[in-house]
């Protein structure tokens, strides 16, 4: 560690609140006695740089062994998948840490580390699309935040997008846990979601299905489809390890047909995203006018 100049002392004082002056008798005799809350003793100047002051920059975004460097390994999914579904009711962690256990838990359990080492229950974030937010589904939050362990965008970015295109167009449930059920056992109703949000996704199948959002049901119906997100991003990622992975899911005709003059370049270039346009913009009786006249 870089020994504490003069400026980046005189810095430190002021990251810490001090009025010019105080302590500096201290300070240029070596004693440094500012540092007590940040080191202990002998260590105070090594610390006080290590603990984010200027003199830690030199490091900043220069992590070791970053970026993207964790070594993919195959994954069986259908001994993952199961261990997805169980992920979502584990402490009620829900679809993101089922899905990211799923995978990276699961090379921690088969390979040991780094992957056992992760704090996977940070995952538990993406639940009901991230804090209750219905944004993003967690389960493709877990998934993608999985694939960004080991592939950086220009591999990454196909990967989610085939993952993503996969699931606005299947019809969800598919997972059936047969006997090992924690929610309700059977066949459910499906929907396709025709969006990666949480907020349609769930909303589509609670209109179709006529079950409430808070229902038993609705839970088991995403505790399933965290087990299809997890079967189907270890297939992506399996697929990509073996050099055959190929996007077999294409843009929906709204993205190509809207694409066409609001994409950069274009006559309105406003479009941010990729996401099936038609949930939202196609003024479907469900986004209709629902301030006036309603129900
Ligand atoms: C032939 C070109 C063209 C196509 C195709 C097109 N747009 Fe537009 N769109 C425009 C133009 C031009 C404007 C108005 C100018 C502006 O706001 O930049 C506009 C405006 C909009 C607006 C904002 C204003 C409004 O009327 O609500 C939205 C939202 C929009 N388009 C969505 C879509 C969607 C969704 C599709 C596909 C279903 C689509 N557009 C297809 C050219 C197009
Ligand atoms: C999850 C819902 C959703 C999806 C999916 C979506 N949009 Fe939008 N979009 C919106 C909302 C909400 C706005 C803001 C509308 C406003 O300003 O009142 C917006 C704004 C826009 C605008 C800017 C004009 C404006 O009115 O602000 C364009 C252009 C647009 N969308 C086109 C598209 C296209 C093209 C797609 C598909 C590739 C798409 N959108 C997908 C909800 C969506």
């Amino acid at each position: 560690m870089e020994r504490m100049n003069r400026r980046s002392a005189l810095k430190t004082l002021g990251a810490l609140g001090c009025a010019t002056g105080c302590l500096a008798g201290g300070l240029m005799t070596g004693a440094a006695p500012f540092a007590g809350p940040l080191a202990g003793p002998g260590e105070a100047r090594a610390a006080t740089g290590a603990a984010g002051t200027p003199a830690a920059t030199a490091g900043r975004f220069a992590q070791q062994d970053a970026p993207f460097s964790w070594k993919p390994h195959v994954l069986d999914a259908r001994l993952c998948a199961p261990v997805a579904y169980d992920g979502y009711w584990h402490q009620g962690y829900g679809c993101g840490y089922g899905v990211f256990y799923a995978i990276v838990g699961m090379m921690g359990e088969q390979h040991g580390a780094p992957y056992n080492q992760f704090p996977f229950s940070m995952l538990e974030v993406g639940k009901s699309g991230i804090s209750d937010w219905g944004t993003i589904c967690g389960a493709l939050l877990g998934a993608a935040s999985a694939f960004a362990l080991f592939w950086g965008r220009k591999d990454r970015d196909p990967m989610v997008a085939e993952l993503f295109r996969w699931y606005e167009q299947t019809a969800f449930p598919m997972h059936d846990p047969g006997a090992a059920f924690k929610g309700v056992a059977g066949a459910l109703p499906t929907s396709v979601s025709h969006s990666p949000l949480c907020h349609v996704s769930v909303g589509r199948w609670c209109q179709a299905s006529g079950f409430a959002e808070k229902s038993t049901e609705r839970g088991e119906r995403c505790a399933r489809i965290t087990a299809d997100v997890a079967a189907r991003a270890i297939a992506i990622m399996n697929a990509r390890q073996a050099g055959t992975f190929a996007v077999a899911h294409g843009d929906p005709a709204s993205v190509t047909y809207c694409g066409e003059c609001h994409n950069p370049g274009k006559q309105s270039p406003l479009l941010k995203g990729k996401m099936d346009c038609t949930p939202c913009h196609s003024g479907s009786p469900h986004t209709a006018d629902k301030f006036r006249n309603h129900p």
